[in-house]
């Protein structure tokens, strides 16, 4: 995991790499580098351990050097982060460079062969090592060229990757390849632009080729972009892509950081999800790709719902939502689990991946052994034209938008939109959802970009007061019952993501199963307890909670009484369907982890340690 960016034409390579980099940050921010041809047929390099602007401080002479160039942010898999360990990487003869996203799975043995005939590694990268086996193979037949040794030095190797490579005695020219990590090519007029998803070149051209899997391409500015497969060197004829993606989108809008940015825009993001689907008026769900795949759903044993992280959080809500309206049986997995355990599946299976980025390794390589099992393939992704979204039978976007803070936000809500108007379908359509309350779910869907306004208003400045208080917590517990357990989870994942505070999410009622041991008057609770949904219950187990003196901040409807004279911190939200709950729920916790972790001085946009999509497993 990691952003790639690349340019060849005729403005200044340095501004397009560094300004695309710093677009591509939230893909991975542990080390940065560039490398420049500087048009006497020298490359130049530099790297460093640390974010982008670091980058900037020590590479400013190479502005305005150079029409040709590559960078590239990490998220170090194989040897530290350190100056050393970050790309570029050169080849021996110092004549290639390389970026790459990912990991290279035989690089060990591919070391061990390039040793033996005298090759050096100054790195611990994986990396390093693929750079110098294209070298080998345009030393051993001069004949070879750089496209073809790159091509020959990809069969050899297994794993992910996104890559390009520059060689300094091909000016003007860039060779990229992809297996299992996004890359995109933006087609200008007399330029290319390279970057692992569009955000870094959509001010200068909407158009881009999103290559293939196991496809690589010699882009130069004299032959254009020639597509190969990485195996055969069969010629591919590209499909150029329309980007609707605006520069407005991907940027802050005036917040101090894209996360509270995204927490804002949820009544629209939610919104968007739904727009065209849910027609409250006409009394429908359209959704093309239900639809068109209706009888496989009607028909499927059960459905499995793999995913990730927030991704599986919403995940679990979709199992009961779609259990409760459908009474379709559902089960949901960690794709990571799911993919090595040998699991049982048919062609009587449907299979949901959901995955914000579309480009999670793990819930790819889940989803490719469903397929291969014969599960009908269905995603919910919030990136178009991710490798997910494009590998899958069927499918929904969430349309939340660009979402650019690591920890989840808009995309998790949006997503719960989804799989409400799944359910909802499928139930309508199954018969086991009657018209009336049919009728009045929808209504209420329909109402919920309003009351998430209506929250963001209600307790914006009521979170910040309670963060503060929370500053040097050690510890949380989230708990919830019912559709709100996997949100009192989503809450515990949101704090430990941005505060580094240690956070456990649990069902309410299993708190005394165990958790409850660690309940004293240190220990702040987050309780999720709005009316509907197993109220009485919850306010047992705020008994309990006081009893062993916890501090409890309370999640409850507004006017609520009973919960909120037992609780420390009453945060209101107003009441809705309790299937519908979480979407509104989660709000008040995204900014109280935000709020937590701007107070604690953490970066809450890129966390230390994790990436915004995953591309390694
Ligand atoms: C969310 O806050 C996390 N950063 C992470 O758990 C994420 O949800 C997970 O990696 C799955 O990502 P995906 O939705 O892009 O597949
Ligand atoms: N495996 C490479 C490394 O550790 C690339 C990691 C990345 O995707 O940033 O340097």
């Amino acid at each position: 995991m990691c952003g790639i960016v690349g340019y060849t034409g005729f403005q200044d390579a340095y501004d397009i790499v560094i300004n695309g980099l710093r677009r591509l940050e939230y893909r991975g921010y542990d080390s940065a580098g560039i490398v420049l041809e500087d048009g006497n047929n020298k490359l130049e390099v530099e790297k460093t351990k640390g974010k982008v602007e670091d980058l900037v401080n020590i590479s400013s002479q190479l502005k305005g050097k150079a029409k040709i160039g590559m960078g590239h942010t990490r998220w170090a898999t194989h040897g530290v982060p350190s100056d050393r360990n970050s790309h570029p990487h050169l080849s021996n003869n110092g004549k290639l460079a390389i970026i790459h996203n990912g990991i290279i799975e035989n690089y060990d043995t591919i070391k061990t062969m390039l040793t033996e005939k005298g090759f050096t590694f100054k790195s611990e990268t994986d990396t390093e090592v693929l750079v110098n086996l294209i070298q080998y193979f345009m030393d051993l037949n001069t004949e070879t060229d750089f496209p073809t040794a790159v091509r020959y030095a990809l069969n050899e190797v297994y794993g992910a990757y996104a890559i390009t490579v520059m060689h300094e005695d091909y000016p003007g020219v860039l060779v990229v390849g992809r297996l299992g990590s996004p890359l995109a090519i933006g087609i200008g007029d007399k330029e290319y632009f390279i970057a692992s998803d569009a955000s870094p070149f959509v001010e200068f051209t909407k158009e881009a080729i999103y290559l293939e899997e196991g496809h690589m391409a010699t882009i130069s500015l004299e032959n254009g972009v020639d597509i190969r497969t990485i195996t055969e060197n069969s010629k591919i004829v590209p499909e150029i892509q329309k980007l609707k993606l605006s520069l407005e989108q991907i940027e802050k809008s005036g917040y101090e950081h894209f996360m509270l940015k995204e927490i804002f825009e949820q009544p629209k993001s939610v919104h968007d999800t739904m727009r065209g689907r849910l027609l409250v008026e006409e009394g429908v769900i359209k959704m093309a790709g239900i639809w068109d795949h209706i009888e496989k759903f009607k028909n499927a044993n059960r459905i499995i719902i793999i995913a990730c992280g927030t991704s599986w959080h919403a995940g679990l809500i979709g199992e009961y939502l779609i259990e409760e309206y459908a009474r379709i049986p559902v089960e949901v997995e960690y794709a990571s689990e799911f993919r090595y355990r040998n699991p049982i599946i048919t062609d009587k299976d449907v299979v949901i991946a959901i995955s914000q980025s579309g480009e999670t390794a793990d819930t790819m390589a889940a989803l490719k052994l469903a397929k291969e099992r014969g599960a009908f393939i269905y995603g919910i992704c919030n990136v178009v034209d991710s490798s997910i979204a494009r590998i899958t039978d069927a499918g929904s976007y969430t349309h939340a938008g660009p979402e650019i803070g690591v920890a989840s936000t808009k995309a998790f809500t949006a997503q719960l939109t989804i799989l409400s108007l799944i359910a909802l379908k499928l139930g309508k359509h199954n018969g086991n959802l009657g018209n009336a309350d049919f009728m009045s779910l929808i209504a209420e869907l329909d109402a919920i970009p309003k009351k998430i306004e209506d929250v963001l208003s209600s307790t914006h400045e009521l979170v910040q007061d309670i963060a503060k208080d929370f500053i040097n917590a050690t510890n949380f517990l989230y708990l919830g019952r019912g559709y709100n357990y996997p949100a009192a989870l989503e809450g515990a994942l949101k704090l430990k993501e941005i505060s580094y505070i240690h956070a456990e999410g649990y069902p309410a009622a299993e708190m005394k199963h165990g958790p409850i041991a660690l309940i004293d008057e240190n220990m702040p609770i987050v309780i999720i307890a709005p009316k509907k949904g197993h109220y009485d219950k919850i306010v047992s187990n705020v008994q309990e909670i006081k009893a062993r003196k916890g501090k409890v901040i309370a999640v409850v409807n507004s006017g609520d009484t009973q919960v909120s004279q037992m609780s420390d911190y009453v945060i209101e939200i107003p009441e809705t369907s309790e299937c519908f709950s979480p979407i509104v729920a989660s709000v008040p916790l995204q900014l109280l982890a935000y709020y937590i972790a701007v107070y604690r001085g953490a970066n809450v946009d890129q966390p230390r340690n994790l990436a915004k999509s995953v591309t390694v497993e």
